[in-house]
């Protein structure tokens, strides 16, 4: 077995048996390659590691740069891990590990304090990674509410206009001005996020105060849902504001996966939604080459939404 970076990988092409066993991903190499170039996280990094066997993909561990504030206020660069998956025949034979240590070894050498990523507690990965010194840090509260059926509510179609990412960009800078987390974002990352996410000017509300960025009917036309990714404000009665007005967007159901913000939460609570605290789904953490623990680098509150899911 041979480990290579992205970058030296010869074939893409088996990356997407490896991926859609794993994930449910149908890996399109040329859509990659676009993401790479203009994702900051990636575009200077070496993608990820991969294990490769007779010339196949038997194994992959990405890795990103990352960019945190910490609590007093400096900028702090961290690794990102993404995509960890072996091919169900070469399981449980130490690929994973051997991958993952290759990702430390890469952060270590870029100096970067800790190394970060998602996984489920339900998943055997999550074993391996506390096997490899990761911690949970954090889980994400959920918000869910089954709307009153309104007969013939008409969802106003409005016509495709430019999404004005200048103004989210600068209320965003606003709210999270005095926090610690994954909050610095400038215009080439606004620029992915539109990408990536596929955000659109008609899932998106602006106001003075604040701003929604939300999916709507995803699942197909039989289960209408409205998905909140953002709800960003600078107060509780602008948040109250934006979420009518989503709701008035919406049809059928309305959820929040991702709340990290207590305040957002009580306005949640105020409006008749399901609240669940606790997750599966959890940020675990590893030092790499951190001076503090993490509670003493980020404090109790560390910030994020869905939009910077990894
Ligand atoms: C999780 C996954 C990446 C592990 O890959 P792997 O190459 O088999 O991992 P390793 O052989 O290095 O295993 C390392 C340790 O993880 C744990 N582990 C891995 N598979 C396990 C299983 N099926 N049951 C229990 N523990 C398991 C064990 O502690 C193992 O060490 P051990 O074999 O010495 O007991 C692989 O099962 C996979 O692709 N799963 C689907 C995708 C996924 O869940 N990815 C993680 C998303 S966050």
């Amino acid at each position: 077995m041979k480990i290579v970076t992205y970058r030296e990988l010869e074939s893409k092409n088996s990356l997407l048996p490896l991926l859609d066993h794993a994930f449910g991903w149908t890996f399109n190499p040329r859509t990659f390659e676009t993401i790479i170039k203009i994702d900051p996280r990636l575009k200077n990094s070496p993608v990820g590691f991969f294990a490769v066997e007779k010339g196949n993909v038997i194994g992959s561990v990405g890795v990103m740069d990352m960019v945190t504030r910490t609590l007093n206020g400096s900028i702090e660069y961290v690794g990102g891990i993404y995509g960890v998956a072996t091919l169900p025949s070469h399981v449980r034979k130490g690929v994973s590990t051997a991958l993952m240590n290759a990702a430390h070894q890469h952060f270590k050498v870029k100096g970067y304090s800790f190394s970060f990523l998602w996984t489920s507690r339900a998943l055997v990965a999550h074993a391996m990674y506390e096997k490899l010194g990761y911690v949970d840090m954090l889980e994400r509260s959920t918000a869910y509410k089954v709307l009153e059926a309104e007969k013939n509510k008409c969802i106003h179609k409005e016509k495709a206009s430019k999404l004005d990412l200048k103004d989210i960009l600068k209320i965003y800078d606003k709210y999270v001005k005095s926090r610690a987390g994954f909050v610095l974002r400038d215009k080439a990352y606004m620029n992915t996020l539109r990408r990536t996410e596929s955000l659109s000017a008609k899932d998106c509300i602006i106001d003075k105060d604040g701003y929604a960025i939300f999916k709507t009917n995803l699942g197909g036309p039989w289960i209408r849902g409205t998905w909140i990714r953002e709800l960003v404000a600078l107060n509780a009665g602008a948040m109250g504001r934006l979420l009518r007005l989503v709701e008035k967007k919406s049809k059928d159901l309305i959820y929040d996966r991702a709340v990290f913000d207590d305040a957002l939460l009580e306005v949640y609570k105020s409006r008749g939604y399901m609240i669940q605290k606790r997750s599966h789904s959890t940020l675990m953490v590893k030092p790499i080459n951190a001076k503090e623990s993490f509670k003493q680098t980020y404090g109790e509150k560390f910030y994020l939404t869905s939009l910077d899911f990894f």
